[in-house]
């Protein structure tokens, strides 16, 4: 239970990547702020965390069973909270789903829905009225910068953190009238399982209804460059729970909080140009037409960014 002056934060799919490793950097804050409910939907996958949590387990942190999916889940996880208090609600499970939109059928789609935008909307609706009440909380959302911007062949993943994206910003404003506030972490690729579920999801596939040629460059021309992308580029769930935990430390958390600059430059190039035409454009030369110098670009942005250069690219500082 949390002690006096604790604040107490829900986190949603703590049983690995980013939502884990926010859970247990929270849970071992040196002054004891944090009172963490590290939650996931199947509490067999509990080892991991419980390990990295060491000796806060059972005192910061103690863990709950939640699926975002499920209305009676999520109210029996808040309900079972003493005063059905929570200060911090971090929204974080998320699936992901790549391929040709041929492929994937009406319920595959629905499920990154109901679990990427409906998940949040359960939990925010299930948690929001009590921090109207109380005149205060802070409501976080681990979003993406595909929440921002479009990626060939990630349409209906971009297209459901768009939609919670649009959900957030809406709400953000009425949030302020009642002192709760909203911060969106929008991460570019992360190392976590999320990447091997990917390529693992991928590998298992036939893709019905899909012709050779989107086959083809789906295989053989985005895929390649999506793993230089994630090699080159990608940050750790560390780097997303520091970002994070800043965000909920400010004395005014920012709405929107990208964790890689190096993503900066891409989103601003859509808002520079009101008719849609320049990012495309780029995406579609980048992809197609500069296969091979983005490659060699990947790989010399790989050592430019490694080690000790890569952890300074976390922002907000
Ligand atoms: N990795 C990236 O490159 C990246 C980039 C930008 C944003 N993000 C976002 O970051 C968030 C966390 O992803 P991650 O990279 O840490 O991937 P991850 O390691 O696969 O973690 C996802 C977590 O969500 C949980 N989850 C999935 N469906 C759920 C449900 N219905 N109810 C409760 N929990 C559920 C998973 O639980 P199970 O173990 O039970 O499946 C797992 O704990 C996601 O929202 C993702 O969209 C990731």
């Amino acid at each position: 239970m949390a002690s006096d002056g604790q604040k107490v934060v829900l986190i949603t799919g703590c049983s690995s990547g980013i939502g884990l490793r926010i859970a247990v950097m929270l849970a071992k804050d040196e002054k004891k702020r944090y009172h963490v409910i590290a939650t996931m939907r199947d509490l067999r996958k509990k080892d991991k965390l419980v390990e990295a949590a060491g000796d806060a387990y059972g005192k910061t942190l103690t863990l709950q069973t939640l699926d975002v999916c499920s209305d009676e889940s999520v109210r029996e996880c808040v309900h079972s909270i003493k005063d059905r208090r929570v200060d911090v609600l971090i929204n974080n499970a998320g699936i992901g789903l790549v391929g040709p939109v041929e492929s994937i059928t009406m319920d595959e789609m629905k499920k990154v829905f109901e679990t990427n935008f409906f998940g949040v909307v359960r939990m925010i609706k299930e948690v929001m009225p009590d921090m109207k009440k109380r005149r205060g909380g802070h409501i976080l959302i681990i979003s993406s910068v595909m929440g921002l911007q479009g990626v060939v062949f990630n349409d209906v993943y971009a297209a459901s953190k768009f939609a919670m994206e649009g959900f957030c910003e809406s709400l953000a404003v009425q949030l302020l009238k009642f002192n709760v506030t909203m911060s969106m972490i929008e991460p570019g690729p992360v190392h976590t399982e999320f990447e091997a579920k990917m390529v693992e999801d991928v590998s298992k596939k036939e893709f019905p209804g899909t012709d050779p040629d989107t086959v083809h460059y789906f295989k053989n021309v985005y895929l390649p460059s999506s793993v230089d992308i994630f090699e080159a580029l990608g940050q750790t769930p560390d780097d997303i729970a520091r970002c994070t935990k800043k965000v909920i430390e400010s004395s005014r958390p920012r709405f929107r909080n990208m964790t890689n600059p190096l993503y900066t430059p891409i989103v601003a190039m859509k808002y520079a140009d009101e008719t849609g035409g320049l990012s495309v454009h780029a995406f579609y030369n980048l992809l197609f037409n500069f296969g091979p110098l983005m490659h060699v670009t990947m790989n010399v942005m790989k050592c430019l960014t490694c080690g000790c250069l890569r952890s300074r690219t976390i922002s907000p500082n």
